[in-house]
């Protein structure tokens, strides 16, 4: 079985700015990896080159055995990979079903009864189904990243890539956001899951990554990459929340 994303020798750079140098990596189907690094360090930048919202400078990015390198994003959403925005930006004037219908119709592409189906399931799995007809824009925070999350589960995604979805949250919050993730995973999605908030990473993740200035620093076990010299040097003086995991 091929790896669901391959990574090989990405670079991407902003003027000076290196973002992703050199950046090797694979997935496998069905499994969650955890991205954690300093601010700036390219975490939402590989995303977006992931998502192609972004055009690599070099290096390749093959999804579900395919070579997507030059692919839009339209086109590798169709083909099944979907993005939460580390900035939820819902349309504020439509409920939270018409936006979840919205990434059925257009990344899913079903429509009518099966677009009403996938978006009701998406709501289901993301605990959204009592605020189906709120605003988006009358959403606190907790809900506006479960919005998100729905929007994305409804285009049907073979990977879902989730950009610090449990930011700005409060602890009693994180348990169901972590319990969905890890249903996600356990139901056939390969994860891609930048979060700041270790131990929630920790909970989910079968691989964890870290990166700073562009490059992976250490890759693998979440445990053992959490304890490597690198990692804990490029945390040293910083705020970092292991939380329970630490023990
Ligand atoms: N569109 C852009 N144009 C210019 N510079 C950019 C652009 N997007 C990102 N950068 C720069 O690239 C670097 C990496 O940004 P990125 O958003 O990927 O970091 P991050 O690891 O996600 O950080 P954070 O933890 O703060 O979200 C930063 O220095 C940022 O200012
Ligand atoms: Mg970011």
């Amino acid at each position: 079985m091929s790896p669901m994303l391959e990574v090989h020798g990405l670079s991407k750079r902003f003027g000076k700015v290196v973002t992703a140098e050199d950046v090797s990596f694979s997935v496998e189907p069905g499994t969650a990896l955890g991205i954690v690094g300093p601010n700036g360090a390219g975490k939402s930048t590989l995303l977006s080159l992931i998502g192609g919202v972004l055009a690599a400078d070099g290096g390749t990015i093959a999804f579900d055995g395919k070579d997507i390198t030059t692919l839009s994003s339209g086109a590798r959403s169709e083909m099944g990979i979907a993005r939460s925005f580390q900035i939820p930006r819902p349309f504020v004037d439509m409920t939270v079903f018409e936006n979840v219908y919205v990434g059925a119709a257009f990344g899913g592409k079903v429509q009518g009864q099966a677009g009403y189906d996938t978006t009701a399931e998406a709501l289901e799995i993301s605990g959204m189904s009592h605020l189906a007809n709120v605003p988006a824009g009358q959403l606190r925070l907790l809900d506006r990243k479960r919005l998100e999350l729905a929007r994305a589960l409804a285009t049907r995604p073979k990977l879902i890539l989730l950009d610090e979805i449990a930011g700005g949250l409060t602890e009693k919050e994180l348990p169901p956001l972590i319990e969905m993730i890890r249903g996600l995973r356990d139901s056939g999605v390969t994860v891609i899951w930048i979060e700041h908030i270790v131990h929630a990473l920790l909970a989910v993740v079968d691989e964890l990554m870290c990166l700073a200035f562009g490059k992976i620093l250490a890759i693998g076990d979440p445990r053992e990459v959490m304890a490597s010299r690198e990692v804990i040097e490029v945390y040293l003086g910083s705020t970092f929340d292991m939380g329970e995991a630490a023990s």
